[in-house]
């Protein structure tokens, strides 16, 4: 057994039933899964790396729930936070390198950036090319306009795993686990938009969108089906 792949057995990298070398890697593109967890726990500290493990294994247990690419979802849920333990100078030096376009809400709260920049160090460093997983990772922290189930997976998983302690959390669990993933993941987003709010903090344009969205598409699901083709003319009223 290698250096890297004793480090990912002690730090549950056993149970997710990844392989190096495994089908699902291939067809990945990227590295053995121990060389990931190495890679990654060099640039969290031991908080941000517990968070990391424990939303990958709810990301896996959701995918099953909602006919997700486990694989896909465990890889998204492992490393969406990669870049969470960078400054917001570093941030903004790599969002510059890597040509992501900035907009005035992550200039003024470049912790954003950790989302977008986290998705390209991934594609860079680790050669993940899926646009499932790299569009996931980009949008975990605020969210953005037609979620795909991979996107909401990960923003609930990430929102409710175990360490997580906030008002309403279980709610969030509850939601998820009883197979209402937009319930899950409106509640998520509320949860955010009132703390982003409590602190005087900008919304970002995107989690706006997000919460428009999945707020038309539950909307659109409660009509009886002659009538959701109104849904937009009713809106304008
Ligand atoms: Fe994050
Ligand atoms: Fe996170």
């Amino acid at each position: 057994m290698t250096k890297a792949e004793r480090k990912g057995k002690e730090h549950g990298a056993k149970s997710l039933e990844l392989r190096a070398e495994s089908k699902e890697e291939e067809a990945l593109s990227c590295r053995p899964y121990a060389l990931i967890i190495e890679w990654l726990r060099e640039r969290l500290n031991p908080k941000l790396y517990r968070h990391s493990i424990a939303t990958q294994e709810l990301a896996a247990e959701l995918a099953e729930i909602y006919n997700v690419d486990r694989q896909k979802a465990v890889i998204a849920g492992l490393l969406h936070d990669c870049a969470r333990g960078l400054s917001n100078e570093e941030l903004l030096s790599h969002a510059d390198r890597y040509h992501i376009p900035l907009d005035h809400v992550q200039l003024a709260q470049p912790v954003l950036l950790h989302a977008p920049v986290g998705a390209r160090l991934v594609q860079m460093e680790l050669g993940i090319t899926d646009n499932e997983i790299l569009h996931a990772i980009a949008a975990h922290s605020t969210g953005s306009k037609e979620m795909s189930r991979l996107d909401k997976v990960l923003y609930v998983a990430d929102s409710s795993e175990p360490n997580r302690d906030y008002p309403g959390v279980q709610h969030i669990r509850d939601l998820a686990s009883s197979g209402d993933l937009d319930g899950a993941l409106l509640k998520a987003m509320e949860v955010k938009i009132r703390y982003v709010m409590g602190q005087k903090l900008m919304l970002h344009p995107l989690s706006t969108e997000a919460w428009n969205d999945i707020l038309k598409g539950s909307r659109r699901k409660e009509l009886p089906a002659d009538l959701r083709g109104l849904c937009s003319a009713d809106e304008r009223g």
